[in-house]
């Protein structure tokens, strides 16, 4: 029996899913929140289909182990390959950001011509292109993989003039195929928006999955009466399966606040 007052459970490869988690934070202000950050094996990214799914169901466990009362998946390579097997092992709702990206672009586009940017594990997975095609099949959709923008924005060179040449690389598609629409799929990018709005120009409209879903999330917590109705601020905990201190120092530059307390845990044993 799920109740309001239990907290939201939610995890990533890493750190990049505290973008996500400050949408949500924005968004529901009086939500209890659980993050796992599994930093002993990021990047997913780069890893196969199985390794993912793997990893994917020992991090719902975890959550589930705390009682959570639904799981989001902030990690957009995770969400990609796990999402389904999820919804079939859990017994309480599971949201990745996919979908609610998905819906965003479908609305925003005028051209009916959408790009997606992503990890290597999020393009191959095709997930965002099947996501869009299910709810309009008449949309053209061009993928680019930008597998140095992980490391270049956990490096925090987020606003480097190195970044803005490798993003001007990647983004090429973006003109070459006159997109009107850019999905962020992938946790790290919000934190590129100004380097990619510049590059791109107004014209081209910029989709941020972790604002989406925050919304999807809080349209299905009202739909299932879940919303916490306390009126203080949410309690937010963090756990990582490796290197707390590093998670805490680099936390701020994508959550904009302090990420306290951080408590170290072994994955292997769920
Ligand atoms: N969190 C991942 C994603 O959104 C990026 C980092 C990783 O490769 O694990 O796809």
């Amino acid at each position: 029996m799920k109740t309001n007052s239990q907290p939201i459970g939610i995890f990533d490869s890493g750190l990049g899913g505290l973008t996500v988690i400050k949408e949500i934070i924005h968004l529901l202000p009086h939500e209890d929140l659980i993050y796992l950050g599994d930093t002993a094996r990021v990047p997913y990214g780069e890893k196969c289909p199985e390794t993912v799914i793997k990893y994917a169901l020992q991090n719902a466990k975890f959550l589930t182990n705390k009682k959570v009362k639904c799981v989001v998946i902030a990690c957009n390579t995770a969400a990609a390959f796990s999402l389904e097997k999820l919804n079939e092992s859990l017994s309480l709702s599971c949201l990745g950001v996919i979908e609610p990206g998905a819906e965003a672009a479908v609305k925003a586009t005028r051209s009916g011509k959408i790009g997606i940017i992503g990890t290597t594990g999020t393009i191959e997975s095709n997930a965002y292109v099947k996501a869009i095609k299910r709810l309009n099949q008449s949309i053209e959709v061009f993928c680019q993989a930008c597998p140095l923008f992980v490391p270049l924005v956990e490096e925090a060179w987020h606003v480097h003039p190195i970044t803005h040449q490798i993003a001007e690389i990647y983004l090429r598609f973006c003109f070459e195929k006159s997109i009107d629409t850019l999905i962020l799929g992938c946790t790290h990018y919000p934190l590129l928006k100004k380097i990619i709005s510049d590059i791109l120009g107004p014209e081209i409209f910029l989709i941020d999955s972790a604002i989406t879903l925050a919304e999807k999330l809080a349209g299905l917590l009202i739909k299932e009466g879940l919303l916490n109705s306390q009126s203080l601020q949410g309690k937010h905990t963090f756990f990582v399966t490796d290197m707390p201190k590093k998670f805490y120092n680099l936390g701020k530059l994508f959550l904009k606040e302090n990420v306290f307390p951080v408590e170290h845990i072994d994955i292997t044993n769920y």
